[in-house]
C-alpha cells in the first residue's frame, strides 16, 4: 500500500517546491503558444511585428502593466499566509499546484463551460468531475450526476431549487392521470398498471384520496414521466408530445406557486435543518420565493450534531409537507458531522408510518472530501476494522505518542459517512478540503433525472439538446450561466494526481484531523496563564471536533461573569491573534491567527450553556447575555503535528499563548476589572 507524498504536491511554506513550479508554469505557457501558432500554421500573417515592439506606445504599454502588476504584488502581500501551520483561521490552507497550473493553463484558452460549444475540451473534464465526486460518495456514476458550481452557497440554492420543483411532481402526475382519463385519451384499464408502475401507489389512491396538500408528500417516484415515455398500451397517437406539452405547462417551472391559475398559493411545505447550518439556504428560501419562516431549524446536541430524536418528533407532528430535510457533514463552525445514517433510516420510518417523504440533501461543503478517508484504492467503503487498521498502521490519526490508541473515527462519524450514499443531493466544494483554487464548489444528484426539474433550454447557447447527448449541456441543468472552464480543468487535474481515496485525499485530510486533535489535546492540558497576583487564565475546549475545526474559549479563573469571558476572547482573538482589517500589512506579524464567531441563543437554543455550566457560568447568567463568543481554529494544514516538521506547531502556540497572555497584561487587567 503507498500513499502519495504530498509535500510534492504544493508549493510549500517556504517556497521548497517553487523551480518545479515555475518550470511547469513556462512549460504550460509554451505549450499554449504551440498551439496558437499550430493554428492555419501557414498564414503568413503579421499581427505583431518586431518592429510594432518597438514602437513608444508599445513599450508604454508593457511598462504599464508590468508596474500595475508590481503594485499589485504589493497589495496581495497584505492577503492571510494561509500556507503557514500558523494560519489556524478559517476554511483555508495553500492549494495544491498542480490545480493552480491547470487553471492558469486553461485560462489561457478561456473555456466556458456553460455549453459545450465554448469549452470543448473542458466540459468533458467537468463531467468527469462529476463522476469522480458521485464515486466519492458512493452513487452510481450512471444513475447520478454531478457537475462544478462557483461555490458551496450556489450548490445549496441549486439542491433546493430541485426539491422544490421536485415537490410538485406527484401534483402535476395526478392532474395528468385524471386530465387522461377526463379527455379519454388512455383507456381506464391500462390506467391502474400505469399509476402504479409510476408511483408505486394504488392508482384509486392516487386520484381519489389525495388532496393537493397530502400528494406533495409522496415520494417524488414519478420518475417515468421525465423519460416522457408512455406504456404501450394506452391508445394516443402523439403521446410523447401531448406529455412533454402537458408536462411542462403543469411544473413548477411554469406554475410558480399559483398552481392552476389559483389565487392560492400552492404550500410546497418547510425545510428542516440543523441550528449549525450554513446560512446560505436563508438566502435560497428568500430567492426560491419559499420564504425563510419556512426553515425548521432542528436543535444541535453538545457535540453540535443535529439531534436526530428532537427532529423524529417534530417531523411526526408536522401538518404542512415536508419539502426536505438537510443535514451537515462538517458544520461551518466546529466540523461537526450530522447523524445522516439516522436520517435516513427516519425517512424510512415516516414513509412506512405516514405515507410522507422528504428530498434528503446533505451540506457537506466541507466535509465531503473527507470521504476519501474511508475508501480503499479499489474505491470500497472500507469496514470498521480495517479503516482504524490503515489509520493505526501507517499513522495517519493518532496521538504520536500511542499510536495504538485511535479514537477516530467515532461511530457516528463512521456510520454517517458510509450512509451518504442515501441522500438524494450532497452539496461538495473541492475550493474547501479539496485544496483547489477559488472558484471551485460542486453538487450531486442521486439520480440525474432529477435535473428535468430545474432544466431551461436555450436555443441560442444549447440547441436542441441530442437524445443521447443532453450531458454536454451543462448549463441548461444549473443555476449559473457562464462558468470558468478553467476551474473544472483545476479540479481534474487534482483528482488525477491526488486519489480520492486514503492513500490521497485520505491521507492528506487525515493529517489535518490528526493535528486538530493534537491541538485539541494541547489546549486542553495548558496550564492555567497566572498574568498577575490574583489574575489567572485558563482556555477551555468547546467539544471533540469531529472533522478538524477546534472552537475554545478563555477565561478568568473563578469568573462567572458571561460578558467578561466573552470580552477576554474576543480581546485575544482580536488583538493577539486575530487579523486588523484596516492594518493588514500587519498581520504577517501575528504568532498566529485564528477567526472568530459567536453561538448565540437565538441560533443554538441552551446549547452553549452545556458547555457553560461545566466552567461555573449560571443559567440566568446565560439567559442574560445570549451569547458566547468563541476562537475557532480550522486545522487545514497538516504541519501541526511533528509527523511532517521538526516542530511542534501545537507547543508553538501553546507557549506563545501563555507569552502574549503576559505581555498584554495590562490591557487583560483592565478587562477583568471592568464589571
Ligand atoms: C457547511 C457549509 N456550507 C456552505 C458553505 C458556503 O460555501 P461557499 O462559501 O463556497 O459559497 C460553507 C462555507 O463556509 C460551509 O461551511
Amino acid at each position: 500500500m503507498s500513499y502519495v507524498n504530498f509535500e510534492a504536491f504544493f508549493l510549500g511554506p517556504k517556497g521548497e517546491n517553487s523551480e518545479f513550479y515555475q518550470r511547469l508554469l513556462k512549460e504550460m505557457l509554451d505549450q499554449h503558444v504551440i498551439w496558437r501558432k499550430a493554428f492555419h500554421a501557414d498564414s503568413t500573417s503579421k499581427f505583431i511585428s518586431d518592429d510594432d515592439k518597438q514602437l513608444k506606445s508599445f513599450k508604454d504599454a508593457q511598462e504599464k502593466i508590468q508596474n500595475t502588476l508590481y503594485t499589485l504584488q504589493e497589495i496581495l502581500k497584505s492577503s492571510q499566509p494561509f500556507f503557514s501551520p500558523r494560519y489556524i483561521g478559517h476554511m483555508n490552507w495553500e492549494v495544491m499546484m498542480a490545480a493552480v497550473l491547470a487553471y492558469f493553463s486553461a485560462s489561457l484558452y478561456n473555456p466556458n463551460n456553460v455549453a459545450f460549444a465554448g469549452s470543448t475540451g473542458t466540459t468533458l473534464l467537468e463531467l468527469e468531475v462529476g463522476k469522480d465526486l458521485l464515486n466519492l460518495f458512493g452513487i452510481d456514476p450512471v444513475k447520478g450526476w454531478g457537475h462544478i458550481c462557483t461555490g458551496g452557497t450556489i450548490a445549496n440554492m441549486e439542491a433546493l431549487w430541485i426539491a422544490r420543483n421536485m415537490k410538485m411532481i406527484p401534483l402535476v402526475l395526478q392532474t395528468m392521470l385524471k386530465n387522461f382519463i377526463e379527455e379519454k385519451k388512455i383507456h381506464s384499464t391500462a390506467l391502474p398498471d400505469y399509476a402504479h408502475s409510476l408511483l408505486g401507489q394504488k392508482h384509486h389512491e392516487l386520484l381519489n384520496n389525495y388532496s393537493p396538500a397530502a400528494i406533495l408528500n409522496l415520494k417524488e417516484k414519478c420518475f417515468a414521466l421525465f423519460e416522457k415515455q408512455l406504456p404501450e398500451r394506452i391508445d394516443y397517437k402523439n403521446r410523447q408530445r401531448y406529455i412533454e406539452e402537458t408536462f411542462d405547462k403543469l411544473c413548477m417551472q411554469t406554475q410558480g406557486f399559483t398552481w392552476n391559475d389559483s389565487s392560492d398559493r400552492l404550500d410546497l411545505g418547510v425545510v428542516y435543518l440543523p441550528q449549525s447550518k450554513h446560512y446560505s439556504f436563508s438566502k435560497a428560501m428568500d430567492l426560491l420565493g419559499m420564504g425563510r419562516k419556512n426553515l425548521r431549524f432542528v436543535p444541535v446536541d453538545s457535540n453540535f450534531r443535529l439531534d436526530v430524536n428532537i427532529l423524529e418528533n417534530m417531523l411526526f407532528n408536522e401538518e404542512r409537507p415536508i419539502l426536505s430535510v438537510i443535514c451537515v457533514m462538517g458544520s461551518t463552525e466546529e466540523s461537526s458531522v450530522d447523524e445522516v445514517h439516522k436520517v435516513v433510516s427516519l425517512r424510512d420510518k415516516l414513509e412506512k408510518e405516514k405515507g410522507k417523504s422528504f428530498h434528503l440533501h446533505i451540506d457537506a461543503a466541507y466535509g465531503g472530501y473527507a470521504r476519501a478517508l474511508f475508501l480503499d484504492e479499489m474505491n470500497q467503503f472500507m469496514s470498521k476494522e480495517q479503516l482504524k487498521f490503515r489509520l493505526r498502521e501507517f499513522g495517519i490519526i493518532g496521538d504520536k505518542a500511542d499510536r495504538l490508541t485511535v479514537s477516530w473515527p467515532s461511530d457516528v462519524v463512521y456510520e454517517s459517512y458510509e450512509a451518504m450514499k442515501d441522500a438524494d443531493t450532497i452539496t461538495v466544494d473541492p475550493h474547501k478540503l479539496g485544496y483547489i483554487p477559488y472558484p471551485a464548489g460542486g453538487i450531486v444528484l442521486k439520480d440525474k433525472r432529477m435535473r428535468e426539474a430545474i432544466h431551461a433550454f436555450a436555443p441560442y447557447v444549447f440547441g436542441k439538446p441530442e437524445k443521447n447527448q443532453p450531458d454536454i449541456l451543462i448549463g441548461s441543468y444549473i443555476l449559473e450561466g457562464s462558468k470558468p472552464g478553467a476551474a473544472a480543468a483545476a479540479v481534474w487535474t487534482a483528482h488525477r494526481v491526488m486519489p480520492l481515496n486514503i492513500s490521497g485525499y485520505g491521507k492528506l485530510i487525515g493529517e489535518t484531523i490528526d493535528g486538530a486533535h493534537a491541538l485539541f489535546h494541547g489546549l486542553q492540558t495548558l496550564n492555567p496563564v497566572t498574568i498577575s497576583e490574583n489574575i489567572t487564565i485558563q482556555v477551555y475546549v468547546l467539544a471533540k471536533p469531529d472533522l478538524n475545526i477546534v472552537n475554545y474559549i478563555f477565561n478568568f479563573s473563578e469568573n462567572s461573569n458571561l460578558q467578561k469571558l466573552n470580552r477576554l476572547t474576543a480581546f485575544i482573538a482580536s488583538k493577539i491573534f486575530g487579523p486588523d482589517p484596516i492594518k493588514s500589512h500587519l498581520m504577517l506579524e501575528k504568532s498566529f491567527i485564528v477567526s472568530t464567531t459567536a453561538l448565540s441563543q437565538e441560533e443554538y437554543g441552551d446549547i452553549p450553556f452545556d458547555f457553560l455550566k461545566r466552567i461555573g457560568i449560571s443559567l440566568e447568567e446565560w439567559h442574560k447575555v445570549q451569547n458566547l463568543q468563541v476562537i475557532r481554529s480550522v486545522v487545514m494544514s497538516p504541519y501541526l503535528t511533528t509527523d511532517f516538521v521538526d516542530e511542534n506547531y501545537v507547543e508553538k502556540f501553546r507557549s506563545t499563548i501563555e507569552k502574549e497572555l503576559i505581555q498584554h497584561s495590562d490591557e487583560i487587567r483592565r478587562i477583568y476589572l471592568l464589571d
